[in-house]
């Protein structure tokens, strides 16, 4: 049997580079070795009460973008969360294990109060809660996630422990946060700081959608300081023969000059990426020649999956058959698990 994974994004429009490269490159080659439910977290959403035709707009957006990277219902569970009703079933029981004190303190919760302190909703204070509950529905052992969600896994673990204990069962597995490689990888923000993010606004993220002129656009104003250094011969030298001489380059850059390299090694060839880290060396790199280079990779890189979102937004029977077929697989999975948590905890079978 193969190990089960479980994960979802919220519907907040569209996806871009950094959800792409960060998130949901992971499930698709998930999709290959695990038994993967993936889904679109709409429930989650309710939290900041969008409107309705904008939370279905964004709903269908996702899914069609999820489709283009290369998520296959074939090879996956790709649904919508709010499809299986089980969940807000579970979700109800599950609210008994998670502990007031607990969900003051996930530092998710104290950044909602700190950034939207007129709407401190309870559904904010128990999204832990959901969360955990999309997870051991479905008996879960990995999650891949982001950092920033690594608490809520955790507390995923607490909550099923807890469960577990109180009706004397081994029932709920232990899920753990999952990513391929090391360090999981971040994509920079065009502002120059930090990593991309819709809410530093449109014109710090590239979104899989958009149009060569407006990649260009978007690169070309990409900040970068103009005052670069030119490195001596001798220390040029040392740097081209040491171990890591792309390593050893970095540490004379700035955060903004580190980012844009970045966002260029992510695109472009290592051949043309080299050839732009020898000019940053000798102190002859212009970003005239460098961002359009950039701009014209990302396009290459990009247009697969522009064409593909193309395609699927105009099949609208397909999307409508994607959702059902994975809203019934998803359904079939939840419910077996909520027939056997009511009959451990003595409710009446329905
Ligand atoms: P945003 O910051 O744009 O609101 P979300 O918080 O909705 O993005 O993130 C959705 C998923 O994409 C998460 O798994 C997150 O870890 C990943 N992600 C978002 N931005 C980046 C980035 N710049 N680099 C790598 N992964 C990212
Ligand atoms: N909380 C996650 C986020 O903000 C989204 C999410 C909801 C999720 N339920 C999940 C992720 C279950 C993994 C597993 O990105």
């Amino acid at each position: 049997m193969r190990e089960i994974a479980v994960s979802g994004v919220r519907p907040t429009g569209k996806q871009h580079l950094g959800n792409y490269l960060g998130a949901v490159v992971n499930f698709v080659r998930m999709q290959e070795e695990y038994d993967g439910y993936f889904f679109i977290a709409d429930l989650h959403s309710l939290t900041t009460h969008p409107r309705a035709a904008d939370l279905q707009a964004n709903v269908r957006q996702t899914l069609i973008e999820y489709l283009a990277c290369g998520l296959d219902p074939d090879k996956c569970t790709l649904f919508v969360q709010s499809q299986v009703p089980q969940i807000s079933e579970l979700y109800l029981i599950f609210n008994m294990f998670a502990y007031d004190g607990e969900l003051h303190k996930v530092p998710t919760f104290k950044d909602k109060v700190r950034t939207q302190p007129d709407n401190v909703n309870a559904g904010l204070l128990t999204y832990p809660v959901l969360m955990a509950v999309d997870i051991l529905i479905h008996h879960a052992s990995k999650v891949p996630v982001g950092k920033d969600q690594m608490q809520h896994i955790e507390m995923t673990r607490n909550f099923g422990n807890r469960f577990n204990h109180t009706y004397g069962v081994e029932y709920f597995k232990e899920p753990i946060g999952f990513n391929y490689g090391d360090v999981p990888l971040s994509v920079p923000s065009l502002d120059g700081e930090g990593k991309m993010s819709k809410s530093k606004g449109e014109n710090t993220v590239i979104y899989l959608m958009d149009e060569p002129e407006v990649i260009l656009k978007k690169i070309k104003r990409a900040k970068t300081e103009s005052d670069l250094i030119s490195l001596a011969p001798d220390e040029r030298e040392r740097i081209e023969r040491s171990a890591n001489p792309v390593a050893e380059t970095q540490k004379w850059m700035t955060e903004s000059i580190r980012n844009i390299f970045d966002l260029m090694a992510l695109v472009s060839s290592p051949e043309v990426y080299l050839h732009y880290l020898d000019q940053f060396r000798k102190g002859t790199l212009r970003f005239g020649e460098m961002k359009p280079q950039i701009a014209e990779d990302m396009t290459i890189f990009l247009a697969p999956i522009r064409e593909r979102i193309r395609e699927i937004s105009a099949d609208q029977a397909y999307l409508t058959r994607v959702m059902e077929e994975g809203g019934e697989k998803a359904r079939a999975s939840a419910q077996k698990t909520v027939t056997e948590v009511r009959e451990i905890i003595g409710l009446k079978s329905r």
